[in-house]
């Protein structure tokens, strides 16, 4: 009978193994462990035995027997339920990142992370952001910023006129597309009053032919401070906080004597780079007194600081770029490198 028990036991093992689903499980459990069971009809053949003896050793075997098996079934019985629950899980999974071919990423352009970038370094110096008109009126273009009908600094804007009609009419001045984003200083001191701390950038436009350092359409960022008691000494220190903070500590700046007619004194500005070579950047100087009254200001009171520098030179000059042509060919094969 022993020899019955061992069998039993093996097979009902094996029937627990190869059960493929929890309802296979659950019949040849039932088979085994019920009374008509192999493993029941030897455990109620055991009265039967008539050595007490022999039937204790067998009633232990046929025990040890049923919680092997039951041991058995219940492992079977986890692992087919974590089976199943990954089954589940797999087949109702949704991937909403996973697309036919993953589309590539743009990026702004380089223009537009310089302008960024120069805006959240004004700011971060105390300055806040100004807007002006592309078409402005010659008034506010020339007029207003010390350059009077007939003066000879016009001729160095080639400027695009547009609405001449406009003109025409007595007191007002000719429409144009504005040739520097110098006009919003005038805009800005009639608009509000002082103490004025402002960066202005914004696109321009001059009648240029393309070339590698030229193009008719362009950006700049003008800044205008004015305040009780400023001095050439406060614009020097802001243009040596920018350049520390926008090109990072190994760089300095330079002021050279220059000449334009909305400044006195004027200069222009350079940067030192750490490897010693200077690059010419852009214009600056006190605000004449005549620009600073065409803007409502009386220069007895105030005084004030501006300047001036093309974005797009920025921009080319941080990547290396050897032709301005290639910021705006939209070339994918250019862009794609920054
Ligand atoms: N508007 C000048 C230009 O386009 C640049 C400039 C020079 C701006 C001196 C300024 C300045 O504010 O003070 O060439």
């Amino acid at each position: 009978m022993i020899d019955d028990i061992t069998q039993a036991t093996e097979e009902a093992l094996k029937a627990i193994q190869t059960a493929s689903d929890l309802a296979e499980l659950d019949r040849a459990a039932a088979e085994m462990l019920g009374k008509r069971g192999a493993l029941g009809v030897l455990k109620s053949s055991l009265s039967k035995v008539a050595d007490i003896d022999e039937r204790k050793n067998l009633g232990r075997a046929l025990n040890d027997a049923m919680s092997a098996v039951n041991e058995a079934l219940a492992t079977h019985r986890a692992n087919l339920v974590t089976e199943e629950r990954l089954r589940r899980v797999e087949a109702e999974r949704l991937d909403l990142t996973e697309f036919p071919s993953a589309p590539s990423r743009g990026h702004l352009h380089l223009v537009t992370q310089a302008w960024q970038h120069l805006e959240d370094v004004f700011v971060g110096l105390g300055f806040t952001v100004a807007e002006g008109p592309e078409v402005e009126t010659d008034w506010y273009n020339f007029e207003a910023l010390n350059m009077g009908e007939g003066h000879p600094a016009r001729g160095e804007f080639d400027t695009l006129f547009v609405g001449h009609d406009a003109a025409e009419k007595p007191g007002d001045s000719g429409l144009l597309l504005r040739t520097h984003t110098s006009p919003v200083q005038i805009r800005t001191m009639l608009e509000s009053e002082p103490p004025i701390y402002i960066v202005a950038p914004g696109r321009v436009f001059r009648r240029d032919t393309p070339d590698a350092t030229h193009m008719p359409v362009f950006h700049q960022i003008e800044g205008l401070v004015v305040d009780r008691g400023i001095t050439m000494a406060h614009l020097a220190g802001t243009i040596e906080a920018f350049t520390h903070a926008f090109f990072g500590p190994g760089f300095t700046s330079r002021l050279r004597p220059s000449y334009f007619p909305f400044t006195e004194p004027s200069a222009e500005f350079d940067i030192r780079r750490p490897d010693g070579s200077w690059l010419e950047l852009g214009g600056c100087g006190m605000v004449h007194p005549e620009v600073l009254r065409a803007g409502g200001v009386d220069p007895e009171e105030w005084s004030g600081f501006a300047f001036g520098f093309g974005i797009d030179r920025m921009a080319v000059m941080r990547h290396s770029v050897s032709d301005i042509r290639d910021m705006y060919s939209n070339d994918i094969r250019f862009i794609e490198q920054f």
